[in-house]
């Protein structure tokens, strides 16, 4: 299984929804089982490392982001079985290039998995590009209590009995 992260940089919110999925992963067993990559909408950043304090808060939480910034293509609906947006103005940016309805399908909105957002009509993982430090700790709350249920999702859909 192979799974895209995306925002607009790909410098904060994704390369860290990166980072928390596949960490998550590892620990979960999935490790070699599924590919986890990160990409912007925006081209700017391409081939730039994450955002240092993206990087430090993760890192405070023990994990490490080891991305580097790509664009989001067309072709990347070919190679990906999911693809997480962290905000709607990413999933709006990405359907408007889904070729057909099955691309189109793969789009999700990562924080449809956040338990505390049931209900909450903005699912959104907020830019934390322009603010403060607390933004980056919101952030990683969010990608953390999202990833830890989509990973529990992935164990029990695509790998049933992984856990005996
Ligand atoms: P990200 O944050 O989408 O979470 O990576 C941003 C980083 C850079 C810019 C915008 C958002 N920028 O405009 O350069």
């Amino acid at each position: 299984m192979r799974i895209l992260c995306v925002c607009l940089g790909n410098i904060c919110r994704s390369p860290t929804a990166e980072g928390v999925l596949r960490h998550r992963l590892r620990e979960a067993g999935l490790g070699e089982d599924v590919d986890v990559e990160s990409a912007g909408t925006g081209g700017w950043h391409v081939g730039h490392r994450p955002d240092e304090r993206a990087s430090a808060a993760a890192s405070a939480r023990g994990i490490t982001l080891e991305s580097r910034a790509q664009r989001f293509e067309v072709d990347h609906f070919d190679d990906f079985d999911l693809i997480l947006a962290m905000d709607r103005q990413n999933l709006a940016d990405m359907r408007a290039l889904a070729p057909h309805a099955d691309a189109e399908g793969k789009l999700r909105i990562l924080r449809e998995w956040d338990p505390e957002a049931r209900g909450d009509s903005d699912l959104d993982v907020p830019d934390p590009y322009y603010g403060g430090e607390q933004g980056f700790e919101d952030v990683l709350d969010m990608i953390e209590r999202s990833c830890d249920a989509l990973v529990e999702e992935i164990l029990a859909t695509r790998f049933p009995g992984s856990r005996d």
